[in-house]
């Protein structure tokens, strides 16, 4: 359920014609539902409210402040993976003991700076990287509280790109060796044992890898406890998929209830890395159509979004679906929407049945919020475009469109060239 409906053959978000914001902010731009944003968190959320949980907002998948806040104001965390996402979730108002920090590189600059902030705990991925938390911790004179991130070897059934939890990814430490790594943490000075943890993959539409993860984990916790390491924390990550086009992912209250059938297990606090389920269909990305062309082979709708806007069909070749932003009696043909960038995997959708747009038309790559923005970048020296929140019959813009300025801040050219 989102908020990015038809009125009078007009795109709207919530209450807002979507053509509206075009003309007064130009194109083209990231734009989200605050209703949407903010039913999907509670729809996951109260999923859970049975049991005691946390809802770690995984901020890699959208991180603008103000969608940071939003979470933080319905009393949500956030799963960080580098200094960068501390700093954003600090300035947003994250509370720091709603903080889990994961990522298979931490450097030793953002383990102090996390200990400094005294964020919840690491999900902490190798044997070095344990040694090095351990060490710097010692240095602060702080404790640090971790989570081994374990590689359950179990196959998610996603895209190859983003399954994490096989044995063949460089994710976790494998689960057949995780008693060990927990027997060298409880034995060291700055760390404390705090719980376990696991991110099988993303986009997954079923079940059942992830009650198998829990399984996996809860023996795990069975077999610590018995060797008297306390954990007080289950982590299960993120990765409950979306509708892009025709799956069918389960809807969050049937994932938690999945979870919660399996769950019984005493005094642990489950905490939750949901991304893309949350802000994936709260965002779409409006575009201009800038030229049509027709070769031998094919049609082309050129619009002025590109891959560096949104780079996940080139990427991962997904799908997002393409709308216009005002409805009108047209034909239909088969083309590929295309952008300005000069690679021919700069598509946003190929081989697509779509209206027969006109230059100038307005149309909407859907289901966009998540992993669109955040992996945007400056290719081709485009600046980087505009993130606006729609709210009601109002809308805020929350980044600015990146200058020219912008483009070239930090750079130098040295004086001997001058
Ligand atoms: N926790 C950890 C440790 C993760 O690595 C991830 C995603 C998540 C949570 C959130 O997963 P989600 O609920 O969003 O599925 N760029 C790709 C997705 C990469 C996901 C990476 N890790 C895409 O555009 O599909």
């Amino acid at each position: 359920m989102h908020h990015f409906q038809y009125r009078n053959n007009e795109l709207h978000c919530e209450d807002v014609p979507v053509s509206r914001i075009a003309m007064e902010i130009g194109t083209p731009f990231y734009l989200y539902s605050y209703a949407t944003l903010k039913q999907h968190f509670r729809a996951f959320d109260d999923a859970f409210s049975d049991v005691p949980h946390l809802t770690c907002f995984a901020m890699k998948s959208n991180s603008n402040l103000a969608i940071l806040k939003l979470f933080a104001l319905e009393g949500g965390g956030v799963d960080i993976v580098s200094g960068g996402e501390l700093y954003r979730a600090l300035k947003a108002g994250v509370e720091p003991k709603k903080i889990v920090y994961s990522g298979v590189g931490k450097t030793a600059e953002d383990m102090e700076y996390a200990l400094r902030s005294q964020i919840l705990l690491f999900n902490v991925e190798s044997s070095q990287e344990i040694r090095l938390l351990d060490e710097i911790a010692g240095r602060m004179g702080k404790k640090a509280a971790v989570s081994i991130r374990v590689n359950p070897d179990i196959d998610p059934q996603t895209h190859p790109y983003i399954s994490t939890g096989l044995k063949e990814n460089k994710f976790g430490i494998d689960i057949r060796h995780a008693l060990e790594e927990y027997a060298r943490v409880s034995g060291l000075r700055n760390l404390t044992v705090s719980g376990v943890s696991c991110h099988i993959g993303s986009q997954l539409t079923r079940l059942s890898p992830f009650v198998d993860a829990l399984n996996k984990l809860k023996d795990l916790i069975g077999q610590l406890r018995k060797i008297g390491i306390g954990v007080s924390y289950l982590d299960l990550g993120g990765g409950l998929g979306i509708t892009y086009n025709q799956e069918d992912p389960p809807h969050p209250r049937e994932y938690a209830k999945a979870i919660k059938d399996e769950l019984h297990i005493r005094d642990v606090t489950v905490i939750l890395e949901p991304g893309r389920v949350i802000v994936g269909n709260a965002g779409i990305l409006v575009a201009k159509v800038l030229y049509k062309k027709t070769t031998a082979e094919k049609g082309f709708v050129i619009v002025d979004a590109a891959m560096n806007d949104l780079i996940r069909p080139s990427l991962y070749g997904s799908f997002h679906g393409i709308e216009p932003v005002r409805i009108k009696t047209r034909a239909k043909i088969k083309a590929d929407v295309v952008g300005p960038i000069c690679e021919s995997s700069d598509f946003l959708a190929k081989d697509r049945v779509m209206d027969a747009f006109e230059t100038g038309d307005l149309l909407a790559v859907m289901s966009a919020g998540a992993y669109g923005f955040s992996m945007s970048s400056n290719y081709n020296s485009r600046p980087r475009i505009t993130e606006v929140l729609g709210k009601g019959d109002t809308y805020h813009v929350i980044r600015a469109r990146e200058s020219y300025e912008d483009l070239v801040r930090g750079e130098t050219i040295p004086d001997f060239m001058r």
